[in-house]
């Protein structure tokens, strides 16, 4: 479900049954956790230490070595680093900064946290990414820095995007709660630009549950962000209260309460070490679609989701398929609650950010100003994608659809 509305979408599969049950109950998202998730969280709570600790330093520990970037500050969600990544690069204000409209609504009111303009910019047609020339098309004299989505799990093509944020002196800040375990040319998500935001949201590619991890090579990003993420306090718990430690802390700035837990990073220090084997299944999930798509009656009435390149690990967060609304005889609603109806859970990713009545009100955005990202939202359903969803139950969504998805 990643993200809108969150819980609704396992609830719209639960809820799909109505009179006569569905053959079949394939949630939009289900968990991959196993028995060493289990007892990793029973070894923490018999430690009886269980907020930030040491599972959370040896959990930055290990996804800073995983992704080889310079610090890693876990986090209570992806929202708490996007905004403590703004907050350290000193975004006030009067400040813009340029945001993919086609993303959750952690990327813009992070910005508006700080009193800050999110300035949307449209995407690319064909990867959901926004692109260095949709990003300039919004770059204006109060732009303070520049922010990307990996949506799905495809990274956004970061050089022209750097090359332009170099160009105009500008941060780069990447999102990327969709993008774990995601590279191009070796190049971890969330790493090559000033710093990045991983998520550990309960629908992730890697969850805690809820969590996140702040990544960047700046120690005065690292540094500001581990102060503020627990009061803007010089020492966090586990530096006081743990073996050696002094009682004696001091307020350095007015701070925010978004510090893991050990429960939290003993479930993520498993996840990570699985992150790969989940990402192949997740794979094989995205490849059982193509093939089952492009054998079935309706393989001219659905755009099916970007490929990795040859270079790129794609995490295939999400399967984003489109509808071609010209061809087809239902709406993209229809299409949705038929598919509840035999059981499929499926979400939308993303209503864009102009279209949402805040920025609509607050900006006077109009659905025609970003108008890529308004025509990939009506046809855009995100079908099921988990390690554990058979190749059985991924052709019976497809079986389903072919169904459902009448020729005009
Ligand atoms: C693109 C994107 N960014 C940020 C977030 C926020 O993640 P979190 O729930 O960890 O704050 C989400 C969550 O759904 C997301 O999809």
């Amino acid at each position: 479900m990643t993200a809108t509305p969150k819980p609704a979408a396992v609830a719209a599969a639960q809820s799909s049954a109505g009179d006569a049950a569905p053959a079949r109950h394939i949630p939009f998202h289900r968990p991959s956790i196993g028995q060493a998730e289990r007892d990793a969280v029973m070894e923490v709570l018999d430690s009886r230490w269980l907020t930030t600790g040491q599972r959370t330093v040896a959990f930055e520990e290990a996804v800073k070595n995983r992704l080889g970037c310079g610090h890693a500050v876990a986090v209570n969600s992806a929202t708490a680093a996007l905004h403590l990544i703004l907050e350290a690069l000193g975004i006030k204000a009067g400040d813009e900064v340029v945001v993919p409209t086609y993303t959750f609504a952690a990327c813009g009111e992070t910005v508006r946290y700080l009193g800050a303009r999110p300035r949307l910019a449209d995407v690319d047609p064909v990867t959901f990414n926004a692109t260095a020339a949709t990003i300039e098309a919004q770059l204006r004299p109060e732009t303070k820095a520049i922010m990307v989505v990996h949506f799905g799990g495809l990274m956004a093509d970061m050089d022209p995007i750097l090359e332009l944020a170099r160009s105009r002196n500008l941060p780069v800040i990447e999102d990327a709660a969709h993008a774990l375990p995601c590279s191009r040319d070796g190049r971890e998500a969330g790493t090559v630009g000033t710093a990045g935001a991983l998520s550990f949201y309960a629908t992730k590619t890697v969850t805690t549950g809820e969590g996140g991890m702040l990544l960047t090579d700046s120690p005065e990003i690292a540094n500001r962000a581990r102060s503020m993420r627990l009061h803007g306090l010089t020492r966090d718990a586990w530096k006081r209260y743990s073996g050696g430690g002094s009682w004696y802390y001091e307020i350095e700035d007015v701070g925010f309460k978004y510090n893991l837990t050990d429960v939290a990073a003993a479930i993520g220090l498993v996840q990570l070490d699985r992150a790969e084997a989940m990402r192949v299944e997740r794979e094989r999930v995205a490849r059982r679609y193509d093939r089952a798509f492009a054998a079935s009656a309706i393989a001219d009435l659905v755009e099916l989701p970007a490929a990795a390149g040859p270079n790129e690990v794609h995490a295939w967060h999400l399967y984003p398929i489109r509808l071609h609304l010209d061809r087809v005889a239902v709406t993209r609603a229809e299409a949705i609650d038929r598919l509840a109806e035999a059981g499929v859970g499926t979400s939308v990713h993303f209503i864009p950010l102009h279209l949402h009545p805040y920025y609509r009100r607050t900006y006077g955005y109009a659905p025609a100003d970003l108008p890529v990202a308004n025509l990939q939202f009506e046809r855009e359903i995100s079908l099921p994608i988990y390690p554990d969803l058979s190749d059985d139950e991924v052709d019976y969504v497809v079986d389903r659809l072919a169904t459902i998805l009448k020729p005009q």
